[in-house]
């Protein structure tokens, strides 16, 4: 990924959190996805009353790239916080979905606590359940 495309990534999952529907937890996310043909697709978190029908921004982001055309993410970068950013990892069930359309390689850019860190899917997600098409 070109530092461009870096920061227009982390730009748009910045541009996307403003959107997030987070009345319950109030901790906002925004996500943002390369797709192969180089358009940026993004997503929010969306919360529900019920909880559990709570969408992710990351999932959010990757229906919208699915609907978009899109097949193969290059890269993602998730931001997200109360207010401030702060540390946002991925949660476990959006890195198995990310799995579907991005290469272990492929780099997933979000803030711990020492910064923003961009570590490969695989690192994130290792043994990763998969199925052959
Ligand atoms: N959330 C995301 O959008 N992505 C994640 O990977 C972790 C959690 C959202 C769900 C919920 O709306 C809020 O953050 C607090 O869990």
């Amino acid at each position: 990924m070109t530092n461009e495309e870096r920061d227009a990534l982390l730009a748009a999952a910045r541009g996307a959190r403003k959107n997030a529907y987070a009345p319950y937890s109030h901790f906002t996310v925004g996500a943002a996805l390369l797709a192969e043909d180089g358009r940026i697709y993004v997503g929010c978190n969306v919360e529900n009353a019920a909880y559990s029908p709570t969408l992710c921004a990351e999932r959010v982001a990757l229906g919208s790239a699915v609907a978009g055309g899109a097949r193969r993410i290059l890269a993602a970068a998730v931001v997200g916080g109360h207010g401030e950013e702060e540390p946002c990892a991925p949660c476990g069930v959006c890195r198995q979905a990310l799995s579907e359309l991005m290469a272990p390689d492929a780099p997933v850019l979000f803030r711990t606590e020492d910064g923003m860190t961009e570590l490969p899917l695989s690192a994130l997600l290792p043994h990763t359940f998969r199925l052959k098409k």
